[in-house]
């Protein structure tokens, strides 16, 4: 529990298949790349569901992330169509305008909470405009309470949810607030006479109204607003961070920033010139999964790799222990964009041992999009302003069902157009 990313590390010593014991938990870790992949293809036996999950329904319901296997294809095949890649330039010109509203209120010398600020832009690009800021804010407070104590409630017993710690009071206000958020926006949606271009509006739109049942379409949001807020908003600060100790890197995006986006809006054809930009994103997302670990339950006996594996054994899998295996990656913990160099277009983001987006028909649902947005925020900040750590303590990942940089504050320095930070 100290150090749950380096135990997570080491399991692979140990084998391909490892048994761990926690508090209560009994969990089988897949370790290695190859059976990781096998276990995600077949997503009807190792089906969503185990510890993780078990609490991750608790709010997202039976959302397209946590529904089981049987629910799985109808659902995802009402989603679909919001993701459709006719919709990404409207997607990306409205993200090109969100970013640009955070960044309007930079100024010169200051410092700002680098992970606020880029949730703030990946929310507005998830929400109808007009939400009030306090409202928003609350938002952001809310979700990150129930992404950060997911991982807790799942390794200790049920039965002390009914404690009223504090801890146990702020999760349940936050999900009931949420919660009540989320049918305003649905109301609201359904009073509107004309779609608004965020992906919210594109998801309520594109669902046939005797598709998805009322709690559904609530779980669903609720859903979206969880998986696609703070992940993309984590890989742009974690990005933002390595730049900073990777100056010459730094100077090769903003030129590149300078000459593919220059002062107009990135369209598809720009994010594919964004080469180098789209590399530092990839290496950053590998080196920090924004989700370094999740569940499985199996439905059936089966056996993985060669292992007998009874129903109902918890199986988990990790993008971030697999990621770092210098097996699929030469000196894992170097950050080393280059890497990247064969990924070059943005609609194929890569599979095989990057496990960052997950694998097999439970793979992630808004992964281009995802990419996308974060390649825009990293090439549009970059090109305006070098963000410098300001002194403390070293920046160190907290782990939960998200990998955030833990305080991560950097002061502001406007970058001159020549490529070079004043
Ligand atoms: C860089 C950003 C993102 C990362 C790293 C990421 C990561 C993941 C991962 C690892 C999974 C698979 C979970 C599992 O195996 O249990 C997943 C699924 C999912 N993600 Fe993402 N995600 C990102 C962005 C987004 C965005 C922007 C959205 C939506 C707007 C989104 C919505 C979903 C949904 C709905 C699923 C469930 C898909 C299914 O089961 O069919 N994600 N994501």
């Amino acid at each position: 529990m100290r150090d749950r990313l380096a135990f997570l590390r080491r399991l692979h010593h140990y084998g391909d298949l490892v048994r761990v014991h926690i508090g209560p938990w009994r969990a089988l870790v897949v370790t290695s790349a190859e059976l990781t992949g096998e276990m995600l293809v077949a997503d009807r036996v190792f089906d969503k569901g185990g510890y993780l999950f078990d609490r991750i329904r608790e709010t997202g319901g039976n959302g397209l992330v946590s529904c089981p296997h049987r629910d799985h294809r109808r659902q995802r095949r009402l989603v679909q169509p919001a993701f459709h890649r006719d919709r990404l330039p409207g997607y990306l010109r409205m993200m090109s305008r969100q970013i640009d509203v955070v960044l309007a209120g930079w100024r010169d010398g200051e410092t700002v909470d680098v992970r606020t600020d880029m949730q703030a832009i990946t929310a507005r690009t998830l929400l109808p405009r007009g939400l009030p800021p306090a409202v928003m804010e609350q938002m952001f407070t809310d979700m990150h309470v129930i992404l950060a104590g997911v991982t807790w409630r799942a390794i200790v017993p049920k039965r002390l949810d009914r404690v009223p710690t504090p801890a146990n009071r702020r999760y349940r206000r936050a999900q009931e607030r949420l919660r009540a958020i989320v049918a305003g926006l649905v109301a609201e949606h359904r009073s509107r006479e004309t779609d608004h271009d965020d992906l919210l509006s594109g998801l309520l739109s594109s669902y046939d109204p005797d598709g998805l049942t009322e709690d559904e379409i609530h779980d669903q949001v609720l859903t979206f607003l969880l998986a696609g807020t703070e992940t993309t908003a984590n890989v742009v600060s974690w990005a933002l961070h390595l730049l900073a100790g990777h100056p010459d890197i730094e100077r090769r995006l903003r030129a590149e920033a300078v000459e593919v986006v220059g002062d107009g809006e990135v369209t598809v054809a720009d994010l594919s010139r964004l080469a180098v930009c789209r590399q530092v994103v990839l290496e950053t997302m590998r080196l920090y999964p924004p989700v370094p670990f999740l569940t499985r339950l199996t439905t059936e006996d089966t056996e993985l790799g060669g292992h007998p594996v009874p129903a109902g054994t918890t199986i988990a899998y990790s993008p971030y222990a697999v990621q770092r295996q210098a097996a699929h990656f030469p000196d894992p913990d170097d950050f080393r964009p280059g890497r990247w160099a064969e990924h070059a277009d943005p609609l194929r983001p890569p599979r095989g041992p990057f496990l960052a987006f997950g694998g097999g028909a439970r793979r992630c649902v808004g992964d281009v999009l995802g990419l996308a947005e974060a390649t825009l925020m990293v090439s549009a900040i970059v090109r305006r302003w070098s963000l410098r750590p300001v002194p403390g303590p070293p920046v160190r990942p907290a782990v939960s069902l998200v990998l955030t940089p833990r305080a991560l504050r950097m002061r502001l320095h406007a970058a001159d157009p020549e490529g070079a930070a004043a």
